[in-house]
């Protein structure tokens, strides 16, 4: 029997810098600098670590809307580009903001539910040359930017403030991989902090703007087990911290799911991704019961894989969905999955080659696209469990 409620949302995501193409931002500028060392990194040609036109998003995503919808999927989560809403300190591109608009009022007529992601990494120019999330002053520019847009998008429910925060903080300034590429403890705890403290501002900015809205983050969670008092601690800080530090300020938890890990415990024979990433659609269910404990509802805002050839994508797909079912028939209060991605992408310091996507793209052949045989098999499976 069908476990899965009335009204779930099965869609998609993407964000801004990985889809959109021709932005201008702290990570471009970033790339075009260390484009060679990450080619070097990876084996690839350095424009394959210049995001430039990207997959083309900004303008195809009334046609890449309607695959969506000839899919069957009724969510997609996309995240606005802060660097073109607000290029330069304090002074609002009204026409972006249109761009948004239509964004949004093409999923509306498509009965597809937005749920926009304000902030997934990138930050704007003057930004950066004022210290980017290490400058507390962030805290008040952010609750602004959300405030332009919340006004302006007076008719969307879902918004999630903060794409990862902790995997940010840890890229960027506990490993220092990514821009600003500092790598200092202390530096890490304050931006962490910061991080914290911009969220629950524009979560009560944006809930006088619009009571009825539902605001939350997309929280990165890793499925933790082995050796268990280890085990216990690691879940703690990685998975349960930031949702505790952020408390009342969230109406649902957004769960990014890529990891499973068991500690102190040999590592079993495991099919993996194109990145090399275990694929254990058990760990679902794993993380959504470790948050019932946060009594909220929680929506799948990320869960895929890198898959070129689509050998992995299907049965992953199902089965996740299987297990989803399944926390769901013991209680779990869980009300949507956006798979990552809707389409290949810029995986950031990846670059290009890894192929996230329902839907492939022709980078060489004007970002045509094609549905993967995976894609279908989502729509099936969408078909067998959506109750309307
Ligand atoms: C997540 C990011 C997303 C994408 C996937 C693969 O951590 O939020 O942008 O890169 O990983």
């Amino acid at each position: 029997m069908n476990k899965f409620p009335k009204n779930f949302y099965f869609g998609a995501a993407t964000a801004s810098h990985q889809v959109e193409g021709n932005n201008l931002n702290d990570w471009t500028e970033w790339e075009k600098i260390n484009a060679d060392r990450l080619a070097k990194r990876s084996g690839d040609k350095p424009s394959d670590h210049v995001s430039g036109q990207a997959t083309n998003h900004y303008e195809l995503f009334e046609k890449d809307l309607d695959l969506m919808k000839s899919l069957g999927l009724n969510a997609y989560r996309f995240s606005i580009e802060w660097s073109r809403i607000e290029p330069q300190k304090g002074q609002f591109n009204q026409k972006e903001i249109e761009h948004y608009q239509k964004v949004v009022k093409a999923c509306r007529e498509r009965r597809i539910e937005p749920f926009i992601t304000l902030w997934h990494w990138t930050i704007p120019l003057w930004l950066r040359d004022e210290g980017g999330w290490e400058n507390k002053k962030i805290i008040g520019y952010f609750t602004n930017y959300a405030k332009k847009i919340v006004e302006n998008l007076p008719e969307v429910k879902f918004w999630i403030t903060l794409n990862e925060p902790g995997v940010y903080v840890n890229k960027s300034y506990r490993q220092g991989d990514w821009p600003p590429q500092k790598r200092n403890i202390f530096t890490y705890f304050k931006v962490l902090n910061i991080l914290a403290s911009a969220h629950s501002r524009a979560y009560q900015v944006i809930k006088k703007i619009n009571p009825n809205s539902q605001i939350g983050i997309a929280h990165h969670l890793t499925d933790i087990g082995g050796f268990r008092p280890l085990a216990k601690t690691a879940s703690w800080w990685a998975n349960d911290h930031f949702i505790n530090k952020i408390g009342s300020y969230q109406d649902f938890i957004g769960v990014n799911y890529y990891f499973h890990v068991r500690l102190l415990q040999p590592r079993l024979n495991e099919k993996v991704s194109d990145m090399g990433w275990g694929l254990h659609p058990d760990g679902l269910y794993n993380v959504t019961k470790g948050l019932a404990k946060f009594n909220k509802p929680i929506y799948i805002t990320e869960h895929g894989l890198a898959d070129a050839k689509d050998l992995n994508r299907g049965w992953y797909i199902e089965e996740s969905l299987k297990y989803l079912e399944k926390a769901i028939s013991e209680g779990a209060d869980i009300r949507g999955y956006l798979h990552w991605s809707l389409l290949d992408n810029f995986e950031w310091w990846d670059g290009f080659w890894p192929r996230f996507g329902l839907i492939e793209v022709d980078y060489a052949n004007d970002f045509k696209r094609t549905v993967r045989p995976s894609a279908y098999k989502y729509a099936e499976l969408i078909k067998k469990y959506r109750i309307d």
